[in-house]
């Protein structure tokens, strides 16, 4: 195994983000959470980069740190994070607020945690707008309506009078999706965004979100438990578990050809572990580790049904490329048994 563990994807355009070595702890009542550990990547133009992994594996805390959104008093984020250049993780409180909106958007699963459940949501959407550049009131008012038109929420007109709670759940998720949309933001963080939306209205929100791109360059980070969402809007994944990454790559790299037992047991393509008929990521025999006890080798060690290498007990494998897909791009994984694979 050779490569470097954070070469970069051979795009010609600058990248969107870069991430790189992020790390974040969480003090908690039973010891140090080490939840998100050493992760590296980077989002294009355009470009839509999805992130997978079983429940606890880190998925939602990686980006949260990005927009400084874990509580001060009990989370420890380092690395680096730079938006468009700038570093989001060393960026002044006061900036970090303005960035948001027209730099990153992010939609959360749980609508509520986005909106003011005591303003409308045509205030709280004209409020967003002209926040970040000089609208007139009318001009927002009718441009709230027509984004509320766009994310398929029926008689926008009426809607932007509303109260939050006089909205259904799939309603408020397609409100904090407009949001998050409204200034054409050059980051769009999406974490479950889609989920309880049925699938007419998904479908609508995916294609909202390609034009967005095509139109503006955004790069889009999706994180979903849905596979057949990755195949469908996803140009590259990353699957994360305990915290780090263990293989990325183009989507038909990793969906097609995966190589860490992990990400085959996710797809269900390693016979030794349950595979789920479903298009849902399979149920892999066992549990993820416990982030305040992580095992000293391989991350997957204590679950891996085909663990055989004498390291993988006691050493980390590095993130190593693997292969290349689509326009040079690197497929790299965090396994000795790549390495066994590829000798
Ligand atoms: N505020 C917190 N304090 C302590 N531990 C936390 C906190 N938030 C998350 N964790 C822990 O961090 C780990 C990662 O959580 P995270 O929410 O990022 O997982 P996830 O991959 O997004 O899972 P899911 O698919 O269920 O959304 C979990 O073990 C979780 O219990
Ligand atoms: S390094 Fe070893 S334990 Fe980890 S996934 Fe590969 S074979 Fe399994
Ligand atoms: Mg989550």
């Amino acid at each position: 195994m050779s490569a470097p563990s954070f070469e970069k994807p051979a795009t010609a355009a600058a990248p969107v983000l870069e991430v790189e070595d992020l790390r974040v702890d969480l003090r908690t009542p039973r010891g140090t959470a080490h939840v998100v550990n050493g992760l590296s990547y980077t989002v294009g133009p355009g470009e839509t980069v999805a992130v997978v992994g079983e429940s606890g594996s880190g998925k939602s805390v990686s980006v949260l740190a990005l927009l400084g959104l874990l509580p001060a008093r009990t989370a420890t984020v380092t690395g680096r994070a730079l938006l468009q250049g700038e570093d989001l993780l060393t960026m002044a409180p006061e900036r970090l607020r303005q960035v948001r909106g027209p730099g990153a958007g992010m939609v959360f699963q749980d609508p509520m945690t986005s909106l003011n459940p005591v303003l409308t949501v045509g205030r709280q959407l004209t409020e967003g707008l002209r926040a970040h550049g000089p609208v007139s009131k009318a001009a927002a008012r009718a441009r709230a309506v027509e984004l509320l038109g766009e994310v398929g929420l029926p008689d926008p007109g009426r809607a932007v009078g509303r109260y939050p709670h006089e909205l259904s759940g799939g309603m408020r998720q397609r409100v904090v999706i407009a949001m998050a949309l409204a200034n054409s933001p050059a980051l769009l963080i999406a974490d479950e965004a889609t989920t309880a939306l049925d699938v007419t209205v998904q479908a609508q929100i995916l294609d909202l979100v390609e034009r967005l791109q095509s139109e503006h360059g955004t790069g889009v980070i999706w994180i979903t438990h849905d596979l057949g969402v990755v195949a469908g809007i996803a140009d590259r994944v990353l699957v994360m578990y305990g915290g780090r990454c263990v293989e990325d790559g183009t989507v038909d790299d990793v969906l097609e050809r995966p190589v860490h037992p992990y990400t085959r047991g996710l797809l269900g393509a390693l016979p030794d572990l349950a595979a789920d008929p479903d298009e849902d990521l399979a149920t892999i025999a066992g549990t993820p580790p416990a982030p305040t006890d992580l095992p000293a080798g391989c991350v997957f060690w204590p679950r891996c049904p085909v663990r055989g290498d004498a390291r993988c007990e006691t050493e980390q494998p590095p993130l190593a490329v693997v292969g290349r897909g689509g326009a040079g791009l690197p497929h790299r994984a965090a396994t000795w048994c790549a390495e066994r694979e590829a000798s």
